[in-house]
């Protein structure tokens, strides 16, 4: 990876800004540093369209008080935004994932209000803002990624009028009684209406934002339901469920050494008759517990035993100094150790836990390997797992489990949709994937594939840009 001093790049025509960059920087013990993939959804699925374009990226290293210039990597530009170690706390930690994180997730916890974290991601939107108009050539395009990251727009707009600016909201956009009990409510939709475009993954998302730009920004509205006015500007609203680069995910699981490595991993657990198979950040949205309590249940009431269905569930580490986590991980691996208490034998327990982040190849050949998937969030923006899991199925096996309060539930209508409130309703579709017939699990997965097929990173960037404007990409 080459290092560059800013002055060196040139300036980008397009620029993707997100907090964080697609790789974080992580201190060795040793005192060295390597960089390594970023978590998360929106990194897996923008790094692949921001390559195709030879676009900037900008976003924080992922440590505090990190002193990094700009680097080029693979043709990509990134540019460090430092945070000090009180404003992870702040603007992090606390404005952006313990209050909007929970109020924008349904309040599945309490989001926390308190000012002078409302104060610090102020600063840091500002931060972000002014760098990114040094670094942006004329007239470049700017498009700004999610929630900690919503006065950006109107910031930036206030010093670069020539940019053409897009933002998008990787999670759901709240109901607006919810929305309506955040103190600032006014200024966050006045920063975002500062994008020439807003993106959402759900046509409801679309018009929640237009109620509030209309009451609290007193933004007009046009007859076109997909538009609002600020003064003279016209600001696009639409919904664009995002997704994966299916393509190369389904090349990636065809590869003779991930078919033989899911064909391991089988061996490895004792060729079990079912693998059921959870693959998250450790996230209390994601709806672990949920899963857990109905393979439990199966296990209580003899409908399964330990030798003939095994369950796994990978876990990326995710927040972890902000309490709801911490609590949550706790509750999780409490759960896991009461299960393999009671159904585990020595060398097989019934439900591996793996607290880790794991290489594309590795989670490509579990998602190969599992005969169920579950996919259970109490709310969810899209869940690229569900799409992840859809495009590694060449092969037409295994059976998706999906929540109906994730946004692919909507593409994904094939799954088997369950309402993850609702135990004993996941745990009949969980009895119902482990037993279903396998020529009506091949039919429901080629009808799911043909949508993840077709619909991809690609497809979702393009629809996009197209309304911001801008040209598509060769790439
Ligand atoms: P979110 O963006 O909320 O994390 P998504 O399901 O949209 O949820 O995206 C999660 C991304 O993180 C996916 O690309 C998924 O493959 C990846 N991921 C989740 N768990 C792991 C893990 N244990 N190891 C490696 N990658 C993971
Ligand atoms: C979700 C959010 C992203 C975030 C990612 C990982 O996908 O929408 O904005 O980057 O989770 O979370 P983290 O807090 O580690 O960046």
């Amino acid at each position: 990876m080459a290092r560059n001093s800013k002055s060196e790049l040139p300036p980008p025509d397009f620029v993707v800004v997100a907090n964080r960059l697609p790789v974080d920087l992580e201190k060795l013990p040793d005192g060295g540093r390597r960089w390594k993939r970023s978590p998360g959804g929106l990194v897996t699925a923008l790094e692949p369209m921001l390559r195709a374009r030879d676009g900037a990226w900008i976003g924080w290293p992922g440590v505090p008080d990190a002193d990094v210039g700009p680097l080029v990597e693979d043709g990509l530009q990134l540019h460090p935004v430092g945070l000090s170690a009180e404003e992870v706390e702040s603007y992090y930690e606390g404005f952006s994932n313990g209050t909007l994180w929970p109020l924008y997730h349904d309040v599945v916890a309490p989001p926390v209000f308190h000012r002078h974290w409302w104060q610090a991601y102020v600063k840091v939107n500002q931060r972000f803002a002014d760098y990114t108009a040094k670094v942006a050539a004329e007239n470049a395009t700017v498009w700004i990624q999610d929630y900690q990251l919503q006065l950006m727009p109107g910031m930036l707009r206030d010093l670069r009028p020539d940019l053409r600016i897009g933002f998008f909201l990787h999670i759901p956009f709240p109901p607006t009684e919810l929305f309506m009990q955040l103190p600032w409510r006014t200024r966050i939709v006045e920063g975002l209406l500062g994008a020439d475009v807003i993106g959402f993954h759900t046509a409801g998302g679309v018009r929640n934002f237009r109620w509030l730009a209309t009451r609290l920004a007193g933004a007009g509205a046009v007859r076109n339901r997909n538009e609002v006015t600020v003064g003279r500007r016209t600001v696009k609203l639409g919904a664009f469920p995002i997704s994966i680069d299916s393509a190369q995910l389904d090349q990636l699981s065809r590869t003779d050494a991930v078919v033989k490595r899911a064909a391991q991993i089988r061996d490895d657990l004792g060729n079990p008759e079912k693998i059921v198979l959870g693959v998250d950040r450790l996230d209390y949205t994601k709806g672990i517990d949920v899963r857990l309590r109905a393979f439990h249940e199966l296990l209580e009431e003899g409908r399964i035993t330990a030798e003939n269905a095994v369950m796994i569930q990978l876990a990326t580490p995710s927040r972890e100094r902000v309490e709801h986590y911490q609590r949550m991980r706790d509750d999780i691996e409490l759960s896991v150790g009461r299960i393999n208490g009671e159904f585990a034998k020595v060398g097989h327990p019934a439900v591996h836990y793996l607290h880790q982040s794991l290489p594309r190849e590795e989670l490509a050949a579990f998602f190969l390997a599992a005969d169920v998937m579950l996919v259970t969030p109490l709310r969810d923006g899209m869940n690229l797992v569900a799409k992840e899991y859809v495009a590694c199925r060449h092969d037409l096996g295994g059976t998706l489990v999906l929540s109906e309060f994730a946004g692919a539930a909507a593409e994904l209508t094939s799954a088997l949709l369950v309402n993850p409130h609702d135990t004993d309703g996941v745990k009949e579709a969980l009895y119902a994937a482990l037993t279903m017939p396998p020529e009506e699990g091949r039919k429901r997965m080629r009808t799911l594939r043909k949508q993840v097929m077709t619909h991809d990173v690609d497809r979702w960037a393009r629809s996009f840009l197209d309304a911001l404007g801008l040209e598509p990409a060769d790439g």
